[in-house]
């Protein structure tokens, strides 16, 4: 048995679906997920139901988040098309803005340029703003990075196209910063048959597997993997109109990890996509007393009836793996162990809200 000891690991996109669908997901189970998965820090969408959008839903789900979470967060707040003006002034509570430009899950959508800059002009220039953007909505939002001068991160980058617009970019000095998900390295279309289509379904699509080597091949260029933990249960997926989103939390390092032994990628490229670049780019305080024990070696199969998420499945069902994690401590306790979550709910900390000092411990 080979342990190594990693950083505990930050997911900067994750949905947590409190308040308003417990059913897939709350901040309890999440984060137990989370724990499970080798993640000490998570940052949170704001598409639940009521959206995140304003000063009274962040207080709500800050206050569920301080009762249920496990681990440590951080919120995003939504741009809507009509709250420009007064959502800048939660930018120091917040993980960030997503501006969701893109059809997805949810009701944040926005089209007009003119709303966009709305916000490109009132969001702080120093905190983080992440745009889900595909295709030549991502070439427009690249535009914007450049006419306003300011960082911009792309979610979820999964075409061809698309990551070497940015390689492009990158190479101008334009300051965008991107992501990729494990379902777009690890599946494309092809697999779309043995998962079943209902279940396959998911924003950005699985692409070809030409898109699919093409973010290997530009790995240089992505910053920062993220999971998109998007939780929806069995009955929906395989239900009428099946809603887009896979659940990845507890299968990303194990996949990341066999690629690692099959010689994809190095340990430290893994460490700097799931811990430096989330970090810089987020700008996350260190979480004192904190890392994670992994077993390397430890070959299994993944299997959902073993996880902590609500949502009860994953489209990597029977992958076979190598590398699993043993233990995590976060901020000095024992969090997670061979199995079983022990941190409690409430136990986990908002890195954002002023006054919550990460190093008061528990
Ligand atoms: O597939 C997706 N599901 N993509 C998204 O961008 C949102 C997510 C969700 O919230 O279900
Ligand atoms: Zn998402």
């Amino acid at each position: 048995m080979s342990s190594l000891r990693l950083p505990g690991l930050i997911d900067i996109h994750v949905h947590l679906r409190e308040p308003g669908a417990t059913h897939k997901e709350d901040w309890d189970s999440g984060t137990a997920a989370a724990l499970a998965g080798g993640f000490t820090l998570v940052l949170a969408m704001p598409n639940t139901q009521p959206p995140i959008t304003d000063e009274a839903s962040l207080q709500e789900v800050l206050l569920l988040a301080s009762q249920k979470a496990r681990c440590d967060y951080a919120q995003y707040v939504g741009a809507g098309a009509d709250n420009a003006g007064h959502v800048a002034a939660l930018a120091s509570r917040a993980a960030g803005l997503k501006m969701y430009l893109d059809q997805t899950y949810g009701p944040l959508r926005l089209d007009d340029m003119r709303l966009w800059m709305n916000h490109l002009e009132s969001w702080p220039p120093d905190r983080p703003i992440v745009a889900h953007a595909e295709g030549r909505t991502l070439a427009a939002m690249i535009l914007m990075a450049q006419l306003f001068n300011r960082p911009i991160h792309l979610a979820h980058v999964s075409r061809a196209e698309e990551i070497l617009l940015i390689r492009r970019a990158k190479e101008k000095g334009i300051p965008v910063t991107c992501e990729v998900c494990p379902h777009h390295l690890f599946l494309s279309q092809e697999d779309i048959p043995s998962i079943g289509e209902g279940r396959s379904e998911v924003r950005p699509r699985l692409n070809t597997p030409e898109d699919q080597r093409c973010l290997w091949e530009n790995l240089e260029v992505i910053d920062c993997f993220a999971t998109d933990h998007a939780p929806h249960t069995l009955s929906e997926k395989d239900g009428q109109n099946p809603p887009p989103g896979f659940p990845g939390l507890e299968t990303i390092l194990p996949l990341l990890l066999t690629a690692v032994h099959q010689e994809k990628l190095s340990l430290d490229d893994l460490i700097t996509r799931l811990y430096t670049n989330p970090r810089k780019i987020f700008n996350l305080p260190e979480q004192p007393n904190t890392w994670i024990e992994v077993d390397i070696d430890q070959e299994w199969t993944i299997q959902a009836q073993e996880f902590f998420t609500r949502c009860a499945w994953t489209p990597f069902e029977g992958w076979s793996v190598k590398g699993r994690v043993e233990r995590v401590i976060l901020r000095g306790q024992v969090a997670y162990e061979n199995g079983r979550v022990l941190a409690h709910p409430g136990y986990g900390r908002s890195i954002r809200e002023i006054g919550l000092s990460l190093s008061s411990g528990a």
